[in-house]
């Protein structure tokens, strides 16, 4: 069978497909599928394959088509996770019969966020495939972020296109009761994560993907930390109010691969003593690129006070 037979349908309107007459297993290594699967996640965001039985080394092995494939296991747990899968991080909030955890994680509902944000290099692209689920089985939602820029009004796009952003390490700040009730680093902390651009672009489209810090508190050069979290806060306020998502509840089985550039993620909680197991792959991605890279003209031949001038303009975000 080849990808000749697959069907592709729309899992909604604004993102997502869902992939029929696929064996994972076997068309996982092939060419045509690596490349059938880069254009539908450039062109949907997130692909689900439902029913399929995939082994340890061919989920890595296609994950790094995608970058290369990035540990991020949490250090010293002592989780089981897959024993010679180096790059499947097990997410799971259960205990083996002699009481080891089986990987990372727990229970908790989660909010919207990009993975790894504060890295210099983000996660690019994450593969999820479900191993066990609890009833009633909780949903993992994804959001386009380019379509959530496309319908920001031209004012705020004009006022956000340019800036960058700090995004800084703050632990479990995806968990709802840590985010509404934990308190803000230091400022001097704040100020040492990485700079991103607010707006940046997306390799496989070109298009502008608004690319927001999970923490509201995080800081943009140049404005205070009022107007930073006021700003940030009304950013999320407005995601929070856009239909470009899916919610889809992930039975044992199934795979998604999701651009996790372009989109943010969320999923529900459920009860601590009921066990869920996931494998997790993450693939490294670009430094983000911004929509308005800072360049200079080129001012060969001119000499250097005229050069200077010149380019004084094109320094559109002086830090
Ligand atoms: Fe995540």
């Amino acid at each position: 069978m080849g990808i000749e037979n697959i069907v592709v349908e729309p899992l909604t309107e604004h993102i997502g497909v869902e992939l029929h007459n696929v064996v994972f297993e076997a068309m996982a290594p092939t060419r045509p599928f690596i490349d059938m699967m880069k254009r539908l996640l450039d062109e949907h965001r997130v692909v689900l394959i439902r029913g399929q039985k995939i082994e340890p080394g061919t989920a890595q092995d296609f994950t790094s088509n995608f970058g290369p494939l990035l540990d991020i296991k949490r250090q010293g747990s002592g989780a089981l996770h897959v024993p010679d899968a180096e790059w499947i991080k097990v997410i799971s909030n259960g205990k083996t019969a002699d009481g080891q955890l089986i990987g990372d994680g727990n229970s908790s509902a989660q909010l919207w966020h990009t993975d790894s944000t504060p890295w210099e290099a983000p996660v690019g692209h994450i593969a999820f495939y479900c191993r066990q689920t609890v009833d009633p089985a909780p949903s993992t939602y994804f959001m386009d972020m380019i379509k959530v820029y496309e319908a920001l009004p031209q004012a705020m796009k004009d006022r956000i296109d340019r800036l960058r952003v700090i995004h800084h390490f703050f632990p479990r700040q995806i968990e709802p009761e840590i985010h509404r009730n934990a308190p803000s680093m230091p400022l001097e902390d704040r100020k040492l994560g990485t700079l991103h651009p607010l707006v940046r672009r997306h390799l496989g489209t070109g298009k502008p993907i608004l690319y927001l810090p999970t923490r509201r508190d995080s800081l943009i050069p140049d404005m205070d930390e009022a107007e930073s979290r006021a700003l940030l806060t009304e950013l999320w306020d407005f995601v929070d109010t856009c239909p470009f998502k899916v919610g889809h509840a992930m039975m044992p089985d199934d795979y998604v691969i999701w651009d996790n550039s372009a989109t943010v993620h969320s999923r529900d909680g459920w009860p601590a003593e009921k066990v869920r197991i996931m494998w997790h792959i993450s693939a490294e991605g670009e430094v983000p690129i911004p929509l308005h890279p800072r360049r200079t003209l080129n001012t060969i031949g001119l000499d250097p006070d005229k050069a200077r001038e010149v380019n004084k303009g094109m320094a559109m975000v002086d830090y």
